[in-house]
């Protein structure tokens, strides 16, 4: 059986369209959610046939916790086993992440432990690196942390711009997300 999968984004969805087109047997992206309702990627999922919604954070303000109830009502109503965040911008509080605890996966674009957070990819400029890359990884209550289930790295090349290496990144991403994420879901 295919693993029901919900997939989270906030944008224009370039890894979300990797996880559907990845047309794995392992699982289906049964469900995409964004809390912006202008997210590029809503449009994107429904055109692949995916049930896209909107789940707007801002009307919860401050309580997080409100929204991500909110988020997992509606995973719970579908029956979603896996989720994946794919560019999804919200922190996530420890109530949502125990919740899902070993089913949350994320893509980060360095190779962790190197650089959690923001601007990674100026970061690994600034520091000189040699090689730079991605991290598929399991979501835990400290940010960027958990265990790793896969890493695909390149060459920084001279003349290498934080642009470049964000667009070279992103194709490493679209290959390495999918092919992790079915191995997680093979469990
Ligand atoms: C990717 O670089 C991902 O690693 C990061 O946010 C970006 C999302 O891009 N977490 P997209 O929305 O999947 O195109």
């Amino acid at each position: 059986m295919k693993k029901r999968t919900a997939i989270l984004i906030s944008g224009r969805g370039s890894n979300m369209r990797a996880l559907i087109e990845a047309k794995q047997d392992a699982y289906e992206i049964v469900l995409v959610v964004s809390n912006r309702p202008d997210a590029e990627g809503l449009e994107l999922a429904r055109a692949l046939g995916v049930e896209a919604l909107a789940i707007d954070h801002k009307p919860f303000g401050k309580d997080r916790e409100a929204f991500e109830r909110e988020v997992d009502a509606a995973l719970r109503a579908r029956g979603i086993e896996l989720v994946a965040l794919a560019g999804f911008m919200r922190l996530l509080t420890p109530y949502f992440v125990r919740r899902w605890q070993g089913r949350l996966v994320n893509i980060h674009p360095s190779l962790l432990p190197k650089y959690p957070g923001t601007d990674t990819h100026a970061r690994a400029l600034a520091a000189g690196d040699a090689e730079h890359g991605c991290t598929v990884h399991l979501v835990t209550e400290e940010i960027d942390a958990g265990q790793i289930l896969g890493q695909a790295r390149m060459d920084v090349l001279p003349g290498d711009t934080p642009q470049t290496l964000a667009a070279r990144v992103l194709e490493l991403e679209h290959e390495l997300y999918p092919r992790c994420f079915a191995e997680l879901a093979r469990r």
